[in-house]
């Protein structure tokens, strides 16, 4: 074995999120709704060191894209992140996450009298403000631990 580095086995085929800021692996994975029982292949690395970004995490998920409400969140908590579309082994696509102006579905408003939190079907939606992220419905911002309101379907 010449690649004294290699953590974990390339993929076939699949999407391989890298420079995840350190730590967050988890809450990318919270972002895709894998829990575990899709029996999709996934492997993580967490903390390695990057160039970048000093620590970074690696998500590798088999035989899955991302839809871009995905990645728009993503964003928010791995602003340097890398989406790489695998094919064959190949990386056929690579992009870099970008912060959007709004972000739709995925997040949950706290607020409990919030329209998206009553029995209608209205989406949730959320602007991207200096001090974190504001509900379009109820103006309701959500300042920190993002990852604590990723509606769990
Ligand atoms: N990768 C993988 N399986 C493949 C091909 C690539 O898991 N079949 C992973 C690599 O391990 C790496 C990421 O996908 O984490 C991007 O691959 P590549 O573009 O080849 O690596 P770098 O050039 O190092 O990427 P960057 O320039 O974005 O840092
Ligand atoms: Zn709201």
């Amino acid at each position: 074995m010449s690649d004294r580095k290699l953590r974990v086995s390339k993929i076939r085929n699949g999407t391989v999120i890298d420079h995840v800021s350190g730590g967050q692996a988890l809450n990318v994975l919270s972002i895709l709704g894998i829990d575990g029982s899709e029996e999709l292949g996934v492997s993580i690395v967490m903390n390695v060191p990057s160039a970048q970004l000093g620590k970074k995490d690696v998500v590798k998920v088999e035989d899955r894209e991302l839809s871009q409400s995905e990645v728009d969140v993503l964003s928010l908590i791995a602003p340097e992140a890398t989406i790489n579309i695998i094919r064959d082994y190949d990386v056929t696509r690579k992009t870099r996450v970008e912060q959007p102006e709004t972000v739709t579905g995925i997040l949950s408003c706290p607020n409990p009298g919030c329209i998206t939190n009553g029995n209608e079907p209205v989406e949730t939606s959320f602007s991207i403000v200096a001090d974190g992220v504001r509900c379009s419905y109820c103006g309701t911002i959500i300042r920190d631990s993002l990852a604590d309101h990723i509606d769990a379907e």
